[in-house]
């Protein structure tokens, strides 16, 4: 039998890239997909034949998301950052699910040290890995999804200073020659509806952590890409050591601290591997965000 699979963020940036390759594995009889959602979540852009289901993910919800947490093969949560906390509370609601082979809770980032953590700006991150705690202290198998930066963010927010428009990027450390770590979200949403259409690899996950890129350019290649697209050079900057130390602080954290994870190399685990997913070359990429 096809997996039962409930999906809970459907609303945000990785949810809205998640959903239509759920959508279409679940019209494709690889699974049966339902939506959970808050009382409150704007559901009137999903597909009228899904079936959905509120969770209270508050002290109070618990008998009722056990009830509507009772059945699924896998359940996936791709909640932004004020939500990462309410996790627990699906946690809790799975305890002793009879199907469950395991709970992907949203991480959705890189491999972060216990070191990298201590910067103030990255403290919400933490909240990541006390569900993670939790769910091993009930018993509640889980899967962690690691990733590099999303595409939006490396192309269209300039995260880690590089601008494909501009024509230029930032020089820190060792970056010129070290790769950095892209994950289109089109490729997170193949590799998950992958995963979670298949039985026997979502208990093979249990307590597993998956890494998801698709592309690793380094600096240099970075620099030739853009520089044969523009025709002209591009333009190199440094990122000094000081203004990183200051964005480490606030805001701009998470950009800095992937700054010195490129410059440093030090991006941890190694991509686990997906069949069947086909890349662009790094021009063809790039000129999509022109
Ligand atoms: N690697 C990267 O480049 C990268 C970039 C961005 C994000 N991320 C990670 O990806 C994950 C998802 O982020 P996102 O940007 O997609 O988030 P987002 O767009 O902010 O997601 C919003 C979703 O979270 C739900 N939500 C918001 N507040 C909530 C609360 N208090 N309780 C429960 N649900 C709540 C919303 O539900 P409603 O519809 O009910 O409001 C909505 O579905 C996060 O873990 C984030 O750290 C990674």
């Amino acid at each position: 039998m096809s997996p039962t699979v409930g999906f809970f963020g459907t609303t945000g940036t990785v949810g809205s890239a998640l959903l239509p390759e759920l959508v279409k594995a679940n019209k494709d009889g690889k699974i049966k997909l339902v939506i959970l959602h808050r009382e409150s979540t704007d559901l009137s852009k999903l597909p009228k034949e899904l079936e959905t289901r509120v969770l209270d993910l508050s002290e109070a919800g618990l008998e009722k998301n056990k009830a509507a947490l009772k059945d699924f093969d896998v359940v996936v949560s791709s909640v932004g950052a004020p939500g990462i906390d309410s996790q627990n509370y699906i946690v809790e609601a799975l305890v002793g699910s009879a199907n469950l082979k395991t709970f992907i809770p949203s991480d959705f980032g890189t491999n972060w040290t216990e070191k990298e953590l201590e910067a103030p700006g990255l403290a919400d991150i933490k909240q990541k890995l006390a569900v993670v705690s939790k769910a091993k202290s009930l018993g509640v198998p889980i899967t962690q999804i690691r990733v590099g930066l999303f595409d939006q963010f490396f192309f269209a927010y300039k995260a880690v200073g590089v601008d494909v428009q501009g024509n230029t990027i930032q020089k820190f450390r060792n970056n010129i020659q070290a790769p950095f770590r892209i994950t289109t979200l089109a490729y997170l949403a193949y590799a998950v509806a992958k995963f979670v259409g298949d039985e026997s690899t979502l208990t093979k996950l249990a307590n597993e952590t998956v890494v998801l890129y698709d592309y690793t350019p380094t600096g240099q290649e970075i620099v030739d890409t853009l520089t044969k697209i523009h025709g002209k050079p591009t333009e190199i900057s440094e990122y000094p050591e000081n203004q990183y130390q200051e964005d480490l602080q606030g805001p701009y954290a998470i950009g800095a601290a992937l700054k010195a994870q490129w410059g440093n190399n030090s991006w941890g685990a190694t991509a686990t591997e997906v069949e069947g997913w086909q890349t662009k070359s790094y021009e063809e990429l790039f000129r999509q965000w022109l």
